[in-house]
Order: structure tokens, then C-alpha cells, then sequence
């Protein structure tokens, strides 16, 4: 029988019945019925033959896409090496946070660099681009400038002046006229998007689109337009600090998870060439809650600080707190540290931060986590000169994880001396770093903190007790 389907605009998820609102994607007013599929045994498109395919092997080869380099080593490294002519980019961020002077950068210096650049702006005028320009010392630089959001005249635009790299600051202004929805809509972000990506493809240009973020931390409306492009990438940061990270989270035509770092200052955005060494920059003395990530971003060892306070709660449920990092992976980390390590943190409230405005998304960031917070509880300060890394699993054991060299070699640059890491049946790393190689949790517990785990100790209050 005949069925009618239900499908979000949206997030192109499908329902059975018609809804206000799609709970997949939370977006009003997107949800449209779609005529009746043909069940029963198909004949292929209605019995109707196409074109046949022409079949390749894996073999044929390819050329390297040829790239652009902007000159900035961390743009060109978070887009795989350069712009790819042809491409479609979603550059994410919260509102103020620094895109459009990132992206005015980038279009001076791949002007410089012979490219024919368009920056479009739908939500400044362009006196005041010009003036943000003029005070980022780029004024000279080669880039059209147009203030538009009508999707027709911008493209019969390009059309005729056939750019190699074009600018849309941002998605959520542009206003296609053949659909019949305000601007900044899901359907309207999905449609221009879309217009925009074919353009870049059928006319090979490169094309940069900025993409608002919710509160939700998802590009306003469409996660569809994630899937539409080749790369995505975010630019992130805590208001407040003055570092920036350019982080790759898709990308067809180079490795996902790449970052880079910039330092926001009142000339624009200037690249961090050592982030380690930022990260680390404040720390002082040895404090207890603080202990030092050895990590990897991409292609590169990053060293960062996890600050930890725990405190007596006066709730009943008491708080967990978390920036820089996975809540979820937080209750895990304390969870197996009560049950594993015999170290509880019932009845206190625990806080996590990165400093410096760092994310961090690698497990390996378990052991430095489960450090920084019986630091915290035990108001002991860990060693100044360690830095640590290994994934914990559920049953207390510490994991290897990858990269284990560049991380020692990035410690040592960095004046450390001490690592405490995951077992490892060859020992690698320069000879500078003593190494600790800690097999559990209670091995763990015992090595850094000089104690007996509690629960071997006969204690009841679950604290892990210094000598
Ligand atoms: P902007 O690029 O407009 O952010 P977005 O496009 O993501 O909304 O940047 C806005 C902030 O950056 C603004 O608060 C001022 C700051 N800023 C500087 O600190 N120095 C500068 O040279 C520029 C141009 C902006
Ligand atoms: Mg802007």
C-alpha cells in the first residue's frame, strides 16, 4: 500500500506523522509531507533505464588536488596543507568571537598570494569592513568587497567576475528568493548553502561560508550544511581570553582534528607558533588540582594544564562542573576512581578546567584528569616538572595510547622531567624524562602520590593518605 512519510527540512530526519516541531533537530516548522512511495516489488525507477555508469579500479591515479597556501602556518595545516580550489568550507563560531576578522586575514593574505578574492558581507556594511580592515593593516591588500544578502545577484555576480576564492560572512543573512521563508530559516541557511556549494563545484572556487553557532553549540539551523561541504571547521575560545583555536572537525581533503592557535590582539589575529608553551604559561608554583596533559592535536603534541578544586558540598546532590572537557567522561573518571582507586568523592563538589581556553577531546587526558583531582582532594601538589598521559578504562586499568614519542619529546622542549604514562613493553623518548609507567589505578595511586590504596590500607573514609 501507498504510504505517505513525514521529513524535517532540517536535519532530513523522517516521521510518521506530521509535528510541529522535529525532535530530532528541535527546529520549528520544518517538518513537510512527502507524496506517497511506491511499495511492493520495484522495477528500477519505474521500469525506465538510465545512463549506465563508467567503472573505474582503485588503482587509476590521482593527481593531489593543487592547493592554495595562505602563508599562515596554522590556517594552511588546519585546511590540510592550503585552500583546495573547487572546495566548500563551513567556518563555525560563536557570535563576537572572531570569525569575520580571521576570514578578512585569510582573504588578504590569499589576495597577496594571487588569488582573486570576493569577501561578501551580509552583515556589515562595507564602510565598516573597510574600517576593521584599515586597522588590521590590510587596506592595501587585494579583495572585492561587496555588502549583499540576495543569493541571485550574488551569484550572477560571481558568475561574471569568476573568482578563485569567495567569502560569505555569514549563511544565516543570505536570502535566496525562490523560497518562501525569512532569512536565517532552516530552509533558507539549507537552500543558499546549497546554491553556493554547486557554485563553488560547477565553477570551481573555492568558497568560505560562516556559519553562526547556537547556544546548543550546533551551526544555527541545518547540520545539513555539514554535510554539504567538504570541510568544517571551528573557531573557538573563552570570551575573556585572548586565545583563539582553529579546529578542523571535517575534512575531505586533509586530516580531521587538526588545530590551530591564534592570540585575538588589537591588531587582529596573530598565530601562536608555540601553543605548549602558552597553555602553560601561568602556571606558577606547584599548586595542588593542577596537573599537566601531555596531548595531541592533529599532527601535534600540545601540552596543556587541568585545574581541579573539589570542595565539601552544601547540596545533596553535589555539583560537577566541566570546561575544556567531556562532563560524561568526568563522572566516568570519578566513578572508576571511587570503585578502582578507592578514592570517593562523595559529598564534595568537583571542578575541571582547561586553562587557557584549551578543549581537549582525547581519552588519553584520563590519567592528568584522575591526577589533577585527587590532587585537589588530597591537597597535595603534584611534582612541577611531570607531565602525564594514558586513557583509563572502566575496570581501573591505564591504556596505552598513541604517540607516546612526540609527547615526551614536546615535555622535554618544554623543561619537563618526569612523565608517568601508560605500560609500554619498549621504552621510547628521549633520555631527558625519567618515565613512570603505571600498570592501574592503585599502581597509579601509589606511584604519584606515595600511598597504599586505601582500601588495602583497611580506611573507611576512602581518602588516599600521604606518609
Ligand atoms: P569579529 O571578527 O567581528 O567576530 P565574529 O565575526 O565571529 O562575530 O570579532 C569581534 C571581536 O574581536 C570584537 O569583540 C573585537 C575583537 N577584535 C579585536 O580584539 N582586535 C581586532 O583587531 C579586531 C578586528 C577585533
Ligand atoms: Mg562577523
Amino acid at each position: 500500500m501507498a504510504k505517505t512519510s513525514f521529513t524535517c527540512t532540517g536535519c532530513g530526519a523522517s516521521h510518521s506523522k506530521w509535528a510541529g516541531q522535529c525532535d530530532a533537530c528541535g527546529a520549528w516548522n520544518t517538518i513537510l509531507e512527502q507524496g506517497p512511495l511506491s511499495a511492493g516489488p520495484s522495477k528500477t525507477l519505474g521500469g525506465k533505464r538510465g545512463n549506465r555508469l563508467v567503472l573505474t579500479d582503485l588503482a587509476t591515479q590521482e593527481a593531489e588536488p593543487p592547493r592554495t597556501k595562505a602563508g599562515v602556518d596554522e590556517l594552511d595545516r588546519v585546511l590540510g596543507g592550503g585552500l583546495v580550489g573547487g572546495s566548500a568550507l563551513l567556518v563555525g563560531g560563536d557570535p563576537g568571537i572572531g570569525k569575520s576578522t580571521l576570514l578578512l586575514q585569510a582573504a588578504a593574505r590569499f589576495g597577496r598570494n594571487g588569488l582573486k578574492v570576493i569577501y561578501v558581507s551580509g552583515e556589515e556594511a562595507t564602510a565598516q569592513v573597510r574600517l576593521r580592515a584599515n586597522r588590521l593593516g590590510l587596506k592595501d591588500s587585494p579583495v572585492h568587497l561587496a555588502a549583499e544578502t540576495n543569493l541571485r545577484d550574488i551569484l550572477t555576480t560571481l558568475e561574471d567576475e569568476k573568482p578563485d576564492l569567495v567569502i560569505i560572512d555569514s549563511i544565516q543573512t543570505m536570502w535566496a528568493d525562490h523560497v518562501d521563508s525569512a532569512p536565517g530559516s532552516v530552509s533558507q541557511v539549507r537552500a543558499s548553502a546549497h546554491e553556493l556549494t554547486n557554485f563553488a563545484k560547477r565553477r570551481n572556487v573555492a568558497m568560505i561560508m560562516v556559519g553562526h553557532v547556537t547556544k546548543e553549540g550546533q551551526i544555527a539551523g541545518p547540520r545539513v550544511v555539514e554535510h554539504m561541504v567538504d570541510t568544517v571547521l571551528y573557531f573557538e575560545g573563552e570570551r575573556g581570553h585572548q586565545f583563539r583555536i582553529l579546529r578542523a572537525v571535517k575534512n575531505r581533503f586533509g586530516p580531521a582534528d587538526e588545530i590551530g592557535v591564534f592570540e585575538m590582539t588589537g591588531r587582529g589575529l596573530v598565530e601562536v607558533k608555540n601553543p605548549s608553551a602558552l597553555f602553560l604559561a601561568e602556571r606558577g608554583d606547584p599548586t595542588p588540582g593542577s596537573a599537566v596533559f601531555a596531548g595531541i592535536e592533529g599532527s601535534r603534541p600540545v601540552l596543556c594544564e587541568f585545574q581541579a578544586l573539589v570542595a565539601p558540598s552544601p547540596h545533596s546532590q553535589p555539583r560537577r562542573s566541566v570546561v575544556g572537557w567531556d562532563g560524561s567522561r568526568l563522572a566516568m573518571i570519578l566513578a572508576v576512581l571511587e570503585s578502582r582507586g578507592g578514592v570517593s568523592f562523595q559529598g564534595l563538589d568537583v571542578y575541571l578546567n582547561v586553562a587557557g581556553g584549551m578543549r581537549v577531546t582525547e581519552p588519553a587526558a584520563d590519567l592528568a584528569v584522575a591526577a589533577a583531582l585527587i590532587s585537589a582532594r588530597e591537597d597535595a601538589a603534584l611534582p612541577k616538572d611531570a607531565v602525564l598521559f594514558g586513557e583509563i578504562s572502566l575496570s581501573g586499568a591505564v591504556r596505552p595510547c598513541p604517540q607516546t614519542e612526540n609527547r615526551l619529546k614536546e615535555a622535554q622542549k618544554l623543561g619537563f622531567s618526569q612523565a608517568v604514562l601508560p605500560p609500554a613493553k619498549k621504552q621510547v623518548g628521549p633520555a631527558g624524562i625519567e618515565q613512570k609507567q603505571v600498570r592501574d589505578l592503585t599502581d597509579f595511586v601509589e606511584q604519584v602520590f606515595g600511598a597504599q590504596s586505601p582500601q588495602q590500607e583497611g580506611s573507611t573514609d576512602g581518602r588516599v593518605h600521604n606518609r
